[in-house]
């Protein structure tokens, strides 16, 4: 499974990048927004930023929500670097933009993904990448997790070879649910990454390492 971290923070994607097990970014406009970013020029040099340091995926979405708009936006973006992935939003104008840029071989990550019927129209279009947004389905009281291994069934079962990217990830259990379920990718906050990392029987065991060590060194 590879890991992405969500987020347009410089810092925290250098970070994560500096681990060695970084294999891409997504972004939002949320997330854009949060760092405050501002002007379509900011937003381009931004993008260009992440690209500079990551050299695998980087989601960059579109702002625009009519397929004209979706296009000339998504064109765009495209031209930032080769690693553009262009996030278009799971409405009807966004799956005929995904179809335009599939046939011109440009890569989309469909975006605001809840249900398996979505990622099966995504898929369809041509997406390479589905999100559907498990954290946010929790939050509704279902069980997110579910979705994913349902979508790795289906993509299975019908030979779609579009990835499944689990996000809106809360917490170091939903990348290993994600894992379990048949998740091509996970994105995630840098704290969710950093916590898988974490157990108190490590800390404990180092403690005692480092202390015995100092008996024969
Ligand atoms: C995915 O690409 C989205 O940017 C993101 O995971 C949304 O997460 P949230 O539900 O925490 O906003």
């Amino acid at each position: 499974m590879k890991f992405f971290i969500d987020t347009a923070n410089l810092a925290q994607i250098k970070e994560a990048n500096d681990l060695g097990i970084l294999d891409g970014v997504t972004t939002n406009p949320s997330l854009m927004a949060k760092e405050g970013i501002k002007g379509a020029a900011a937003v381009r040099a931004h993008y260009k930023a992440i690209c500079d340091i990551v050299k695998g995926d980087i989601s960059a979405e579109v702002t625009a929500t009519t397929y004209d708009e979706m296009i000339k936006e998504g064109d765009d973006l495209a031209t930032i670097a080769s690693n553009i992935v262009v996030k278009i939003p799971m409405i009807k104008d966004g799956v005929k933009a995904i179809k335009y840029f599939a046939d011109k071989g440009i890569r989309t990550n469909c975006t605001l993904i809840f249900s398996a019927g979505q990622a099966i129209v995504a898929a369809k279009a041509g997406a390479n990448f589905v999100s559907p947004f498990i954290g946010r389905i929790d939050d509704s009281n279902w069980d997110g997790v579910q979705l994913i291994d349902q979508i790795a069934q289906i993509f299975s079962i019908q030979g779609f070879s579009t990835e499944i990217l689990a996000a809106s990830i809360r917490n170091p259990l939903h990348i290993v649910r994600c894992a379990e379920a048949g998740a091509d990718i996970c994105t995630c906050p840098l704290d969710s990454i950093l916590g898988l990392l974490k157990h108190p029987l490590t800390d404990i065991g180092l403690a005692k390492f480092i202390e015995d060590s100092k008996k024969f060194i």
